[in-house]
């Protein structure tokens, strides 16, 4: 939800800003804007659209300046229109904000501002906190760092800032609470960002701001960092392990597609030095530490959001079938406001590609007051689940930056199997030879994903020209492969915005058969398990009201091969993983679907890859 970048140094800004708000673009793309200090004025350009809007836009301009903010946003607070994109200015223009986040009591601050005499330009939250910055400066004539410490001090919701000002030309200053900040230390030179991929090519020194936390930032190369109380704080340095090809397209079309051929590695990196299949042994170093409260629990609650949802309905039939464990899977922004039932015995799984999604992070923060263990499955190192979490197990996916999650969607389902086999070993629920069999069909997933990827493209493109035009798509699957399926309509809607709906096949005939005619495709995941009589049975009540089936089903599947008009194959596997395999051509089929449908794959209209609001 909104991104945020910062450079104050010796090189000219206006290059670097742009460059890491593209970075950042998939946090939101609704608007843009910089503002740089420039001649002793601070030169404002903000656009409605994409970055490179912003880029038209300053193309016809002059924007030269060694210290600067910009702003990718996603809009909350008013419409995305050129007003209300950020950053925004006080009246005489002295001073320039960026925002990310939400300020909560912003409607009372600022009807208290305008009963002082401000105007307000536009609908935003942000821009009460420029007004409190300017307010405060003039009545207590102090430095900008205390202005903005006093300003955020009147503020509730979350922030994360920078801020530059006329009467301080050398300095910058940023702060967070509940939305990620990230300061990048060059050499005389610092950067701020919502995350490091605007700073990776310049500097790998980082420090990951803690809420409440801000930083003054000098031109001479100083900096401090304190708390919003004025508290001094001593800075961790930390090395960014992230690499610059890591960010990049590599010749690919889209990031999505990247992506999705990326999964033999991202599934490969998430389980490597975590197995051992000849012994039959899992080695989760992260959760050693709380192996009594975690066997001794009665009960895991799922809570998560989105595509990691689905990871967590998956886990669900993982943990009970493996570990015999009772699972709850929640969406977190429904268990955080439910007042449910939370035990103290209880374990907590949140579950986050961004480690940032603010349900999900509030919702843990309500579970760690009742006395639960958090266990975190996130994807960004540092980031602000992992960190309010006990313990947990990091996915090795690498940064996914496609607004719509594949390759983390799977490297979560390793790692939860990887969870589910380490409890189930613990506590005796499996076998070792049956603890075995899944570790090396774990072992073997990335190179059937490889042997999916390089067969079935051609064929999923044939089918993606027959269907791009359908206005309904059904997807249908039973256990495993239920969740899987919901998976695979929310790809569909999100990048190709055709109405997808996933139901378990079974449901089918209470509702949406009624939906089936010849128009309606419906895609079957129809894997060779324990289940595999019944689907056939689905397929045949969708064939006999004329639907169009679309097939995954494993090799040579005679039935289904006479059955189905659209086949897809995929290799033979363990019923636990086969919604891993499963996924792939799903992710596929929507992929080519939006492309053919002109839709912006990577960055689908309304959507935002990390929703730092609730
Ligand atoms: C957004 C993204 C989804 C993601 C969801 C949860 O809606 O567009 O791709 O699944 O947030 O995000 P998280 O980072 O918590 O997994």
């Amino acid at each position: 939800m909104c991104g945020i970048v910062a450079y104050i140094g010796p090189k000219e800004a206006y290059p670097i800003l742009v460059k890491g708000l593209k970075r950042l673009e998939y946090r939101g793309y609704d608007s843009a804007g910089i503002a740089l200090i420039q001649n002793n004025e601070i030169r404002l350009v903000k656009q409605k659209g994409k970055v490179s809007d912003l880029e038209l836009l300053a193309s016809e301009t002059s924007v030269v300046g060694s210290i600067g903010i910009g702003h990718t946003r996603w809009a909350t607070h008013g419409e995305p229109n050129q007003v209300n994109a950020h950053p925004h200015l006080n009246s005489d223009e002295s001073i320039a904000v960026i925002h990310n986040g939400i300020i909560e009591n912003y409607a009372a601050l600022k009807e208290e501002l305008q009963k002082r005499g401000y105007i307000f330009k536009s609908d935003t939250d942000t821009e009460v906190l420029v007004h409190l910055i300017d307010e405060i400066l003039k009545i207590e004539k102090c430095s900008l760092k205390d202005a903005v410490r006093l300003a955020l001090n009147e503020v509730s919701g979350a922030y994360a800032i920078a801020v530059i000002s006329l009467k301080e030309p050398n300095t910058m200053i940023g702060a967070r609470k509940g939305s990620p900040l990230i300061l990048g230390i060059g050499e005389n030179e610092f950067f701020i960002a919502s995350d490091a991929t605007p700073v990776v090519e310049y500097t790998k020194k980082v420090i990951y701001l803690k809420d409440e936390e801000m930083v003054e930032l000098n031109r001479d190369g100083s900096f401090e960092i304190l708390t919003i109380h004025n508290e001094a704080i001593s800075p961790k340095i930390q090395e960014l392990e992230l690499k610059l090809e890591m960010i990049e397209k590599g010749g690919y079309e889209h990031f999505m597609l990247k992506e999705i051929f990326e999964q033999p590695k991202s599934i490969f990196d998430s389980i490597r030095g975590r197995i051992d299949s000849n012994e039959g042994t899992i080695k989760l170093g992260g959760l050693e530490e709380y192996k009594t409260r975690i066997l001794n629990a009665k009960r895991i609650i799922i809570v998560s959001c989105g595509t990691s949802w689905h990871a967590g309905l998956l886990a669900e039939y993982l943990f009970e079938d493996l570990a015999r464990v009772n699972v709850e899977v929640e969406y977190a922004s429904e268990f955080r406001y439910r007042n449910p039932v939370i035990d103290s015995d209880d374990i907590v799984i949140a579950i986050s590609q961004s480690g940032e999604t603010a349900d999900t992070l509030a919702a843990i923060e309500m579970a760690k007051q009742k006395g639960c263990l958090i266990l975190g499955v996130c994807n960004v190192v540092g980031s602000s689940i992992p960190r309010a979490s006990h313990a947990g197990c990091y996915t090795h996916a690498g940064p996914e930056i496609g607004v719509a999650s594949t390759k983390a969607f799977t490297a979560q389902v390793s790692v939860l199997t990887l969870m589910a086999l380490w409890i189930a070993e613990r506590k005796g629920t499996m076998t070792p030879s049956e603890i075995k069999q899944i570790l090396i069909e774990l072992e073997n997933i990335p190179s059937k994903i490889e042997k999916t990827l390089e067969n079935s493209v051609d064929q999923i493109k044939d089918i993606a020209k027959k269907f791009y035009e359908s206005r309904n798509f059904l997807y249908l699957g039973r256990g495993y492969n239920f969740p899987a399926a919901l998976e695979g309509a929310l790809k569909l809607k999100e990048i190709s915005y055709i109405h997808a709906e996933g139901y378990p096949a079974a449901e089918m005939k209470h509702g949406p058969i009624a939906l089936i005619d010849e128009e309606m495709p419906v895609v079957v995941l129809a894997n060779n398990d324990s289940i595999h009589e019944k689907i056939i049975n689905n397929i045949q009540e969708v064939v006999a009201r004329k639907g169009q089936v679309i097939a995954i089903t494993t090799a040579n599947d005679v039935e289904i091969n006479k059955l189905a008009k659209h086949i897809i194959e995929v290799p033979e596997t363990v019923e636990c993983l086969s919604p891993i395999l499963a996924s792939v051509p799903l992710q596929l089929l929507s992929y080519y679907i939006a492309l053919m449908r002109g839709c912006n794959v990577d960055q689908p209209r309304n959507l935002a890859k990390s929703v730092t609001v609730e």
